[in-house]
């Protein structure tokens, strides 16, 4: 056997050792615990943090929230190591697609990656709805492209549809090597902030329609683009889950509670009392009929535990229960990704 040989045998067991132990573990089932090491960055550390996720900079007067790690029951999460991360994408991009959210996690990436080597020089651009992120010295790219529905709003002269089988939106992301998207927030958005006036799918276009039917279209309609488009060998795609919001105490016994402000402390133990948002049975349900391969970063459960992560009147003002602080809960999320695919 040669040393090329060698190298390449090498090379495929230490990857069937990382998706071996990948599968094996479930990262998702676990629980909250107070850990001296976080947060993973001092969020006054990251310049470019947005004022929306500020907390801390906004007045928020607590920080516990900032010192709880998710600990898998079965397994425990390696670190992100930012170097390691930038040498595994040498040369290559990362792209976060959807909502608010998605800029949440993309910003909290960049906040980790930044923080550990804070030397390492950066280019912050934004053409468009892509904000792009580039780690000049090892030519890494971490993008975010802003599309709340992944399929199109087009406006056309009745007024602005939503094309619940149209998703030219796509071209933005061929050639990415790293794929995480998201959808669910505006799917339930009416009256002035909603921005579509009609809902096409097939022939027809309609006033409006079962907003969950439309969600679950249009994930047909993007898993249809994925099997389509994507080339396994060189990309890995990823579904960033249904991050819940906190606006009903009752769900997490507290009956009183109409938001998330004064939370201070996660939901103890496993199990989040008002269960899981039905939108993850439908998002389940529509990654099941994609032949190519998508991971799900299944988060909901373990940040609907998190009633105590939102920034609530520590945002941009106003009560907001459905983004996260940073240094916060996305960090976690991000964490996962990276023991996915190290
Ligand atoms: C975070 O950084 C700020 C500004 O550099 C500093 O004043 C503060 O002490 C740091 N906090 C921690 C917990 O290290
Ligand atoms: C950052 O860029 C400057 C100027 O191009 C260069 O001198 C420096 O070595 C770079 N920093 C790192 C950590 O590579
Ligand atoms: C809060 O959740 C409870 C329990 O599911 C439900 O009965 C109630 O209608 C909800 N309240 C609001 C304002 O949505």
């Amino acid at each position: 056997m040669g040393m090329r040989d060698y190298f390449i045998l090498t090379a495929i067991s230490v990857v069937w050792a990382a998706v071996y132990a990948s599968e094996e573990c479930d990262f998702f089932s676990g629980r909250w615990e107070i850990d001296e090491e976080y947060p993973l960055y001092n969020s006054s550390a990251c310049p470019f943090i947005e004022r929306e996720f500020g907390c801390q900079k906004n007045g928020r007067p607590d920080s516990l929230y900032t010192k709880y790690a998710w600990k898998p029951l079965a397994c425990d999460l390696q670190r992100l190591n930012a170097e390691q991360m930038l040498e595994r994408f040498r040369g290559k991009s990362i792209m976060f697609v959807g909502d608010s959210l998605s800029r949440n996690q993309w910003q909290s990436l960049t906040c980790i990656l930044h923080s550990s080597l804070p030397n390492a020089n950066y280019t912050i651009a934004r053409q468009g709805d892509v904000s792009t992120f580039t780690f000049t010295d090892y030519g890494v790219k971490v993008m975010l492209d802003r599309n709340v529905y992944l399929v199109d709003v087009v406006r056309e002269p009745i007024g602005r549809v939503l094309k619940l089988q149209s998703i030219e939106g796509g071209k933005l992301w061929k050639g990415i090597d790293l794929l995480i998207f998201n959808t669910w927030h505006w799917w339930n958005r009416r009256g002035p902030t909603q921005p579509w006036d009609y809902i096409q799918t097939g022939n027809e276009i309609k006033k409006d329609m079962d907003r969950m039917l439309a969600f679950e279209e249009a994930l047909t309609t993007w898993g249809a683009w994925v099997d389509s488009n994507i080339d396994p060998t060189k990309t890995l795609v990823f579904f960033q889950g249904i991050s819940p919001s906190h606006y009903n105490g009752s769900l997490w016994n507290q009956p009183r509670a109409k938001t998330c402000v004064g939370q201070q402390e996660p939901v103890e133990g496993s199990r989040y009392p008002g269960g899981l948002p039905l939108a993850v049975d439908v998002l389940k349900r529509a990654l099941k009929k994609i032949r190519k391969p998508v991971k799900l970063l299944d988060i909901t459960l373990l940040s609907l535990l998190r009633k105590d992560g939102h920034p609530s009147i520590y945002g941009l003002g106003a009560m907001d229960c459905s983004h996260w602080c940073l240094a916060g809960v996305p960090d976690t999320w991000n964490q996962i990704l990276y023991n996915l695919i190290l």
